[in-house]
């Protein structure tokens, strides 16, 4: 049996349109007015509302042992929350330690999400050691449908790899087609900075950016970009947090290499003000790249509209009070994190799109269709179109509302954004035709996500030395 939603207005990240549109089981199969419907097709209402196709969080943190603890979430909290806020998809990063097994924690990631994930997901895998039994599980891991990759230049002796490993992940990744995203901070940096300040006596939350400046990650960034060059792989830099790393960035896109950029909800909406904060509520704000100062929110803002910085996710990552508590005494140990998935789709449409920093289209551009083009999930998810998945987010722009840890669906005990006032929100969200929320609430089949598999898109690409000898 068929369902029609019936009056609402299309937004793609192409364009906009009064239509209807008619699914049937998980698929779009009609877009259009007076559509020819069977008789007895239940019919929805979304008259004077916005239909988005479903958003996708690129970057998000769900079982994840680091820091001597593990983030608070499980799959069916993180997912439920994702849904409530508008995202049908994320991406989960899968991160054993260098100490692990790259393909047991692959299997563990994939059993705690299986069956337990409201809505759909997929796996970025990280690359924590590499040697040749690592090498040959990567690949299997690609085999199995997870296309990319994720390295982490920050967290020495834990995720970090050296740059002889990143050398071999970046090489292997050309060589298979897949994309590598990477967390760019130059660890070695870091290190040194973390043990001047403690040694002056510096142990505060207030610290935790001057040990990370935004030299260590433009640094980091400047790296991979070259890496990237020299290898001929395809690479995304997650949570860029300043305008000097943007720049790098952005020398890099502008010399042909393959590079795509993430930014945070966090470093468009908070500045590093909020981690000076006394007591906890400093570390409730410690996150890796810090938060920066405000002036860099101006740059981000610019290069998000501007399609500079590709998408926007949330690195969501919770760690409660108590946890954050661990570094009370030493910044170094506070946790990392902040979560988010439940609120990066309202904020960035309150505080982009109706604050006018940001086009309606680059706005579903960047947290949907680019995340899903990028991360081959894409004409299935990302768009709303006949032969997508009915992922839909019928979108409230009355609504009125203030983000509170007190209201909230994630399993934390605070918001990063608290108070935050929130102008519109989801009246329904369906992922694969089904209805998952209606107006805050989860009101669907927990556990009904499936895993996305993915078939690696980016083909040998001709390193610099090549080209030019071929040239020669
Ligand atoms: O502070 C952060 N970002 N925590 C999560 C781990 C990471 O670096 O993405
Ligand atoms: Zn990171
Ligand atoms: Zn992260």
């Amino acid at each position: 049996m068929g369902l029609l939603i019936k009056g609402g207005e299309v937004v793609t990240a192409e364009g906009r349109s009064r239509s209807d549109i008619y699914i049937e089981d998980e698929t779009i199969t009609a877009i259009g007015r007076s559509l020819c419907v069977a008789p007895g097709t239940e019919e929805m209402d979304a008259a004077g509302k916005l239909i988005f196709p479903g958003f996708i969080d690129p970057h998000v943190h769900i079982h994840l042992p680091f820091m001597a603890t593990f983030a608070k979430d499980t799959h069916a909290t993180a997912s439920q929350a994702a849904l409530i806020g508008g995202t049908t998809t994320f991406i989960e990063m899968c991160c054993p330690s260098r100490s692990e097994d790259a393909l047991e924690g692959y299997q563990l990631w994939k059993q705690k999400a299986d069956g337990a994930s409201a809505c759909d997901y997929a796996f970025h895998m990280a690359v924590t050691r590499y040697d040749d039994a690592t090498e040959a599980q990567l690949r299997e891991i690609v085999r199995d449908g997870t296309a990319s990759f994720k390295i982490f230049l920050a967290y020495k002796n834990f995720f970090g790899v050296n740059d002889e490993e990143m050398f071999h992940t970046l090489k292997l990744a050309a060589e298979l087609g897949v994309i590598t995203t990477a967390h760019c901070e130059n660890a070695e940096l870091v290190t040194q900075l973390q043990r001047q300040l403690l040694a002056a006596g510096k142990t505060g939350s207030e610290w935790h950016e001057p040990s990370r400046p935004e030299a260590v990650e433009t640094e980091g960034t400047g790296r991979f970009a070259t890496f990237l060059e020299q290898t001929g792989a395809a690479g995304y830099v997650v949570h860029l947090s300043c305008a000097p790393a943007l720049r790098a960035a952005v020398a890099a896109k502008l010399r042909g290499v393959r590079l795509y950029v993430e930014s945070v909800v966090p470093h468009f909406l908070l500045d590093k003000s909020y981690a000076e904060r006394e007591g906890v509520e400093g570390m409730k704000h410690v996150m890796s790249p810090p938060l920066r100062h405000k002036q860099n929110q101006y740059a981000l803002w610019d290069a998000l509209q501007a399609g500079l910085i590709d998408t926007v996710g949330t690195d969501h990552c919770p760690f409660d009070v108590e946890q954050k508590l661990l570094g009370k005494d030493n910044f170094t140990q506070i946790p990392n994190g902040i979560p988010g998935i439940e609120d990066r789709v309202n904020l960035m449409y309150t505080f982009g799109v109706k604050h006018g920093a940001l086009d309606i289209h680059r706005f579903v551009d960047a947290l949907s269709t680019r995340p899903a083009k990028i991360f081959g999930l894409f004409p299935r998810k990302g768009t709303i179109a006949p032969g997508s998945d009915a992922d839909l987010v019928i979108y409230d722009t009355e609504y009125r509302g203030l983000i509170s840890a007190a209201t909230q669906h994630m399993a934390n005990d605070y918001n990063g954004f608290e108070g935050f006032p929130i102008e519109g929100r989801p009246a329904a969200v369906m992922v694969r035709g089904k209805v998952q929320v209606r107006d805050g609430e989860f009101v669907g089949e927990p556990g009904r996500g499936r895993m996305l598999r993915r078939e690696p898109q980016y083909g040998a690409h001709k390193v610099a030395q090549e080209a030019d000898a071929d040239a020669r």
